[in-house]
């Protein structure tokens, strides 16, 4: 598995992530899509995306019954994307149906990687509002294991998780890890940082970048110091 950076287009519009990605016009980055797009634009924006050479994380978190999640993931392969995702607590069965739908009929399909917990959930939400009692540590890694167990290629987590997770679930089980920052820059709202390079060290196979990407007075300039960091 290739290591790469992945960048979070967290924009509200087309025309702004077009702006943004005429940008690059060496290397087409490995480009993240999440909810905020993708409801704004609709399934055109992957297509368009995919047409200019990039490959893409489709990041919309599926979470619903075995058979709907099996039937929407079916339609998100027809849209030719590279690796899109699930939370794992919608069950090993779920992220089973969730495999079927998005395997082609040729055989192929994206890469389908899990959520096990939110970064924004802690161990005292975890215990109150979901009644689950045991340490996070414990739920995260259990989580993996399922998803693993369910076929699936990896996890979403902290690049400070990515080291326990190839303990747990083997080196082959991709990593896939935001909360990333230059060790110069601003932390913004995330908690728990980590820099490329470091990143790099405790084993993430992709790491997904914002804004200190989308943010730097040079993008172009931000996303190879990314990649000269975490790839080498
Ligand atoms: O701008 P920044 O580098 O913080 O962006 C990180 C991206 O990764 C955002 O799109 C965010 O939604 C996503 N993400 C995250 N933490 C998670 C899961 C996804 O920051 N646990």
């Amino acid at each position: 598995m290739g290591k790469d950076v992945i960048i979070a287009c967290d924009f509200d519009s087309a025309k702004k992530t077009f702006e943004f990605l005429d940008k690059f016009q060496s290397k087409k980055p490995f480009v993240k899509i999440g909810m905020e797009l993708f409801y704004a634009e609709g399934p055109s924006i992957v297509k368009e995306i995919k047409k200019r050479g990039h490959k893409i994380f489709l990041d919309l978190k599926l979470h619903d019954i075995p058979n709907t999640v099996k039937k929407a993931m079916a339609v998100l392969s027809g849209l030719d994307v590279d690796m899109t995702n699930l939370h794992a607590s919608g069950t090993t069965k779920m992220m089973q149906g969730a495999l079927e739908g998005l395997t082609r009929p040729d055989g192929t399909r994206p890469i389908l990687i899990a959520v096990t917990q939110l970064t924004s959930t802690d161990e005292e939400s975890m215990k109150k509002d979901l009644l689950i009692n045991e340490p996070i540590d414990k739920v995260v890694m259990h989580y993996a294991k399922n998803a693993q167990t369910a076929g699936l290629d990896g996890v979403v987590c902290s690049p400070l998780e990515a080291g326990k997770v190839h303990d747990v679930c083997g080196k082959s089980f991709i990593t896939v890890t935001p909360g990333v920052r230059f060790a110069d820059g601003d932390v913004g709202d995330q908690k728990r940082v980590t820099t490329p390079a470091k990143a790099k060290e405790l084993g993430s196979d992709y790491i997904v970048v914002g804004r200190p990407i989308t943010a730097a007075e040079d993008p172009v300039a931000a996303y190879e110091r990314c990649c000269k960091e975490f790839i080498g």
